[in-house]
């Protein structure tokens, strides 16, 4: 009796933890404990990778460096030079533009930018180099011998860390336009240039009285995403 009570909380936290976790693009300026940093980057490195070869490497940026980068990243990815080691290529048609634009309209209603509200658009883009307010950001790294493959790997570890961070109270933003100047961040940094910058997470303490946070995307029904095949 005791494990099946056992076994429904379970379910249900963790249910809860997935299932609100979501993206913040509001922080306090609160730093998280290095203890707390070290656990949930723990947890994280316990995610499958094909043969174990574990390809993630975090760098996590905080204080003056991390206010450094904003600096640069808005000289640079701020003013349209991009250095970027994997190429956005992706050109969303039908359902994927839909959903694109669908979340656009909902984070722009609670930001209140027009349509045509140029500046206001820029604001919010530029907000993702300022890391929303974020104390710390952590850029998400892999060697260069790394395929498609090793980077599902990677998205498993870091959906891992934060659903973590998640479960600690951290709130989190994964952020592809920080993966814009990888050179920037690999000189700041002094990493290695067979490193190559997938993304950067901006997280913290969530701002909870910010618009931009009541958001939730919608997500597409069970039936479009999953087929059970059964005979
Ligand atoms: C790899 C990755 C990159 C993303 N890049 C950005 C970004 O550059 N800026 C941003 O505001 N949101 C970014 N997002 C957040 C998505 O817009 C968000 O995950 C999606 O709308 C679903 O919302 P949710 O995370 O709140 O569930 C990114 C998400 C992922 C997984």
């Amino acid at each position: 009796m005791k494990q099946q009570t056992d076994a429904r909380e379970t379910v249900r936290m963790f249910d809860q933890i997935a299932r609100t976790r979501r993206s913040i693009r509001g922080f306090l300026p609160d730093p998280v404990a290095a203890a707390t940093l070290e656990q949930v980057f723990a947890t994280a490195a316990f995610a499958p990778s094909n043969c174990n070869t574990q390809p993630w490497q975090s760098h996590v940026v905080s204080g003056a460096v991390r206010d450094r980068l904003s600096r640069i990243f808005m000289d640079t990815i701020g003013q349209g030079k991009h250095s970027l080691d994997y190429p956005y290529e992706a050109r969303y048609a039908g359902e994927y533009r839909k959903r694109q634009l669908d979340v656009g309209i909902l984070l722009y209603q609670a930001l209140g930018v027009a349509r045509d509200d140029k500046e206001g658009k820029r604001r919010a883009f530029l907000r993702n180099l300022e890391f929303f307010d974020a104390p710390h950001v952590v850029f998400i790294f892999m060697p260069d011998w790394c395929g498609i493959r090793e980077a599902c790997d990677v998205g498993m570890y870091v959906q891992n860390l934060m659903l973590a961070m998640r479960a600690h109270g951290i709130a989190s933003c994964p952020q592809t336009i920080l993966g814009y100047d990888a050179d920037s961040v690999r000189r700041e940094l002094d990493i290695d240039a067979t490193m190559k910058l997938l993304f950067g997470i901006s997280f913290g303490y969530e701002d909870p009285d910010l618009p931009e946070n009541q958001i939730v995307p919608e997500r597409a029904e069970l039936s479009q995403l999953v087929q059970f095949h059964t005979g």
